[in-house]
C-alpha cells in the first residue's frame, strides 16, 4: 500500500528545482501546477530581446538575451521535459499535474505521460486577441496539459463553467514577470484538484504566481525559483498577503 507524507510548512526555494525536488517528501502534493520555459530557438529568444525586452530591461531590470531565463529556455526540449518529469511521480500522492507549454512541447509532453502510463487532456487559456494576421491562425491561446492518474476525479464544485477546457482569461497587465499567467487560472485549478491543507508544488515559480494562489485558498504550497529578481518578486508577492485570509468557497 502506498503511503503519503503530509507537508505542513508552505516554502519558498531560491535554487534549482532539480537540487530540491530530489529532496521533497515523496507521495506528499496533491498537484503540481507549473509553468517551464517554452522551447524558443536562439533567434526566437534573440528577436524577443530586440523586439520586446528591451523595454523590459528599461522598465524592471529582470530581463536580458544573457539572463539564465533565455538561457534555460533556448534549451527546454524534448531531453529537458522527461529529465524534469522524471523526477514528478515519486512527490505526488497520485499524479496530476498542470504544466503550461507551447504546442511544439505538447508531443514530448504526452510521449512521457503515455510512456508512464498516464492519461491526459489538453486544456486552452484563451486570451484577448490583440494581433491579427491574415496569414496564419491567431496566437490567442496558450496550452496547458494536464496530466494525471486513473482516478484523480475533479473536485465537486458549485459552478458548472469551471469544468470548461477553455479557460477565457485576460493577460496581466502590470507584470512582475515577462511571461506572468493569471492568477485566477491557478485559483480554479487548485479549487478543481485540492482541499484545505494540501499541498501544491511548482518547480518553475516565475513571480509566485501559484504560491499566491494557493495562500489565498489556504493550501500549503513549495515553489522553486532559480532567478534573484523574480524568486524576489515571488516572496514579495506571498507576503503581501496577510496570513489566514483565504477566500476559497469550500472552506
Ligand atoms: C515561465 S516562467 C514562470 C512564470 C510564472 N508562472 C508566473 O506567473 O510568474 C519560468 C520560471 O522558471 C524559472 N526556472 C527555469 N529553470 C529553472 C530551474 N532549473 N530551477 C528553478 N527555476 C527555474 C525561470 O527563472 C522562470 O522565472
Amino acid at each position: 500500500m502506498k503511503y503519503y507524507n503530509k507537508i505542513t510548512e508552505s516554502v519558498l526555494y531560491h535554487a534549482e528545482n532539480e537540487d530540491i525536488l530530489c529532496n521533497l517528501p515523496a507521495y506528499s502534493f496533491s498537484v503540481m501546477i507549473t509553468d517551464p520555459p517554452y522551447n524558443f530557438t536562439k533567434s526566437n529568444c534573440r528577436k524577443m530581446y530586440k523586439e520586446g525586452s528591451k523595454r523590459l530591461v528599461a522598465k524592471s531590470g529582470l530581463y536580458d538575451y544573457d539572463s539564465d531565463l533565455c538561457r534555460i529556455a533556448v534549451q527546454f526540449g524534448e531531453k529537458e521535459i522527461n529529465a524534469f518529469m522524471d523526477q514528478i511521480p515519486r512527490l505526488m500522492k497520485k499524479m496530476n499535474a498542470f504544466i503550461f507549454c507551447a504546442e511544439a512541447q505538447l508531443t514530448a509532453y504526452i510521449a512521457w505521460a503515455e510512456r508512464h502510463g498516464y492519461k491526459f487532456a489538453i486544456l486552452l487559456w484563451e486570451k484577448p486577441l490583440n494581433i491579427i494576421s491574415k496569414s496564419r491562425f491567431s496566437q490567442n491561446v496558450e496550452f496547458i496539459i494536464r496530466i494525471y492518474d486513473n482516478g484523480t476525479a475533479l473536485n465537486k464544485l458549485e459552478e458548472n463553467e469551471l469544468y470548461n477546457r477553455v479557460f477565457h482569461s485576460r493577460v496581466v497587465t502590470k507584470k512582475k514577470h515577462p511571461t506572468q499567467k493569471p492568477t485566477e487560472i491557478f485559483e480554479r485549478l487548485i479549487r478543481l484538484t485540492t482541499k484545505k491543507g494540501d499541498a501544491v508544488l511548482d518547480p518553475f515559480l516565475g513571480s509566485g504566481t501559484t504560491a499566491v494562489a494557493a495562500k489565498r485558498l489556504g493550501r500549503v504550497y513549495v515553489g522553486i525559483e532559480r532567478d534573484d529578481n523574480f524568486f524576489a518578486t515571488a516572496q514579495e508577492r506571498v507576503d503581501s498577503i496577510p496570513e489566514g485570509e483565504t477566500h476559497s468557497p469550500e472552506d
